[in-house]
Formats: C-alpha cells, structure tokens, sequence
C-alpha cells in the first residue's frame, strides 16, 4: 500500500454489465458505517469538466477515430485527478472511482489495438503518476454482461448510440475482458472477482479483502 497519501483510493474495473455500480455502493456504505468519508466518482465524467466530455465522448453524433477518442478520455482524467481525487485523497477520504487508468488500457490498447506502453506513459501523464491502492476487477463472461447491460440501457430508455461501448461485437468485449486478466497478473494492486455470482457473493469477496487491507 502507497502511504504517501492520507486515504485509499479504489479503482472499479470490468467489462459493461460486470456490476460495479451495485458493488461500489455496497462498499461505499461499509465504509460510511465505520464512520469514514467516501468520494463516489466515475471515469469518464466525475469532474465539471467531465460531465461535458463525458457527453462529447459517449454522445458524439459525428464518428470520433480512436486517437480523438483516447485523448477526450485523458483530458476527463487530467482534470478528475487534479480537481477531485488528488483532493479527497489528500483530505483522508476513501475514493470508490467507477474505471480509470486500466479502462484506457483495456479499451484503447487490447480493445482498439493502441500501443500499451504508450497508453501507461499517457496514463501516468494523465493521472499525476497516481495509481490505486487496490483495483477491483469485476470478470465475467461477456455474453452475461452485454445481456445485463442492454436490459439496462433498455430501461433507461437508452439508445444505442448513448450505449456506444455496448455496441461493440462481442469479441471487442473479449478482448477487453482478456486485457484486464492480462493486466491483473502485471502488478499487486489488483484483486480479480468472479462477477458471474450475486452481488452479495461479489461484495463478500471484496469485503475480505478491505479487511485485509484496513488492518
Ligand atoms: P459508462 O456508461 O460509464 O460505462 P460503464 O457503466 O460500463 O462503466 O461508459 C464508459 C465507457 O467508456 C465504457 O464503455 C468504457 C469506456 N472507457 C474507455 O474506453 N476508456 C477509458 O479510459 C474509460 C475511463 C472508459
């Protein structure tokens, strides 16, 4: 664990439908009961900022080609670092962040075939040199996600284009799934879940480890 900083900083990974949104809740509120401060926040879209290139990005009715793309991703992430994680993490707090640095390399890098080394430069440049303490790898079958994902997209009444990523062929999806399995075996901050069982089965296997880690 990097002790330089005041908080913890828990990044959330995984392919679409993998269910990190319901598990970032659930350890949101068992850190809010042992009476802490929790930062929720997602890439892209967690700063001002954000929010307006999170709408370029996922919105775009024009085609945006994959270099545009990479660096609309890098600019949210520049601006989330520096305005919001960087500050909560210095005020003690624990920061549940929704994606971050390994969605790039997932996505631009094993998803649209970008060079990975360039991606982890960019990455660091983008980040502040800043890394999780843990990340949390939600893995499952992408067939499993993309059904999960599209009954919700379908819910919020979402169109394809909104859902943009959800589009994609099922073999991009493996790709990305393949990418996060290949990048968990690289460094130890990462912590791999079968995202196939409950939620309460996933948040269980999270909790052990948060235990581990608060000791
Ligand atoms: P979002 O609706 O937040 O998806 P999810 O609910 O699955 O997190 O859309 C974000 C999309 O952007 C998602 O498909 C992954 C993609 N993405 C990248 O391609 N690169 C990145 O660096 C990040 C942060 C996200």
């Amino acid at each position: 664990m990097t002790q330089e900083r005041a908080g913890i900083f828990i990044s959330l990974e995984g392919i679409e439908g993998a269910g990190k949104t319901t598990l970032m809740q659930k350890i949101a509120a068992y850190f809010q009961n042992m009476g802490k401060e929790v930062l929720l926040t997602r890439e892209p879209g967690g700063s001002e900022l954000g929010k307006k290139l999170r709408s370029i990005i996922l919105n775009a009715e024009e085609k945006i080609c994959p270099a545009s793309e990479l660096f609309l991703f890098l600019a949210d992430r520049a601006e989330h670092m520096e305005n919001c994680i960087k500050p909560a993490l210095e005020q003690g707090k624990i920061v549940l962040c929704d994606r971050f640095i390994d969605s790039t390399v997932a996505y631009q890098g094993y998803g649209r075939g970008m060079d990975i080394a360039e991606l982890e430069m960019l990455n660091t440049l983008a980040a502040g040199g800043i890394k999780p303490d843990l990340t949390l790898v939600l893995d499952l079958d992408p067939k499993i996600g993309l059904a999960r994902a599209n009954a919700r997209n379908k819910e919020q009444n979402l169109t394809v284009k909104e859902g943009r990523f959800e589009a994609e062929a099922l073999e991009f999806h493996q790709k990305i799934r393949a990418g996060f399995l290949a990048m968990s075996k690289k460094e130890e901050r990462f912590f791999v879940v079968n995202a196939e069982q409950s939620a309460e089965q996933v948040f269980e296997m999270v909790h052990q480890k948060l235990k581990t880690m608060l000791l």
